[in-house]
């Protein structure tokens, strides 16, 4: 399965914070953005990613994570003119993805908790389209996914005015190679976009959606407003200093799947010149 990350968008609520810079490459606490979905798409085994940016933050994204081999990856860039919403990152990504599956994380995404590498990668096995659910106090502001008694999926909506349930769809898709074709079909919403809840829709009508629910212990933040910015910047340093252990450290990720070796490891580090991050990485 290839992977990735749509990292385009005006980030207009954030104005006037991401007028200048992509919201992908803000800070959450001691981080870029970018890196929290990126190590979850590294978490599921996925090596080859494809960064979708916009023309004016590109370079700045190559600047950051290059071509990807310090972390045993393969990472390539392709701009999206316009935000025409997030199906378009298969129609840009046709040529990348070839003949395989793929995986599409939002770039402002955040999934943590413990289990989740191995929930991803066997939902990678099963090879079906797959998406994920999690209870929120606000579905409004999400595609909303309802369920019956029993746990079936009765209906997926994009941001309803009256969700039917609290199950809200994180930014984070599963998909096998026909989505490209499928993609190409969806007509744009009365916001004039081509959504991913059509892309769903289309394989719910068919019978194929996977729809799994992530329980208590995975947290799901975005980072889409000042104040959930703000949360998921508390939320890491909390966690980071209660348990000692980083978030989102994509070179700590490369590590413990095996994409890089020890010496790659610390090679890393020195890249760091002996600062918090750096130490981390020379502890491990
Ligand atoms: O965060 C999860 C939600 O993401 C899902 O529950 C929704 O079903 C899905 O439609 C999407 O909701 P939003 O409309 O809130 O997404 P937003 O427009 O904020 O875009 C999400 C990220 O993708 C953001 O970082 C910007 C980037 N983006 C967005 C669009 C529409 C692009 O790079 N290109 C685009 O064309």
């Amino acid at each position: 399965m290839k992977g990735i990350i749509l990292a385009g968008g005006t980030g207009s609520r954030l104005f006037p914070a991401t007028i200048a810079v992509s919201k992908q490459l803000l800070p959450v606490y001691d981080k870029p953005m970018i890196y929290y979905p990126l190590s979850v798409l590294m978490l599921a085994g996925i090596r080859e990613i494809f960064f979708i940016t916009t023309p004016h933050d590109k370079d700045s994204f190559v600047k950051l994570l290059g071509d990807g081999s310090d972390l045993g990856c393969s990472f390539s860039y392709e701009v999206q003119d316009s935000p025409n919403g997030l199906a378009e990152a298969f129609i840009i990504g046709e040529k990348f993805i070839g003949q395989d599956s793929v995986a599409l994380i939002l770039g402002d995404n955040i999934l943590y908790g413990s289990g989740l590498g191995t929930l991803l990668r066997n939902k990678i096995l099963d090879n079906k389209p797959t998406i994920f659910a999690l209870e929120v106090q606000d579905p409004q502001r999400y595609g909303v996914v309802e369920f019956n008694k029993n746990g079936e999926v009765l209906s997926i909506e994009e941001k309803p005015k009256k969700p039917k349930s609290n199950f809200a769809i994180p930014g984070l898709y599963f998909y096998p190679n026909s989505v490209i074709n499928i993609a190409k079909e969806v007509k744009p919403s009365e916001r004039g976009e081509i959504e991913i809840t059509s892309i769903n829709n289309h394989y719910f009508d068919l019978k194929q959606l996977e729809v799994q629910i992530l329980e208590r212990g995975i947290t799901w933040l975005d980072t889409g407003t000042p104040d959930s910015l703000a949360d998921a910047n508390e939320f890491v340093k909390v966690i980071e200093k209660r348990t000692n252990k980083k978030i989102g450290c994509i070179e700590e990720v490369a590590f413990v799947r095996g994409f890089i070796d020890h010496k790659q490891l610390i090679e890393a580090s020195k890249k760091y010149k002996g600062n918090d991050y750096g130490k981390y990485l020379k502890r491990l």
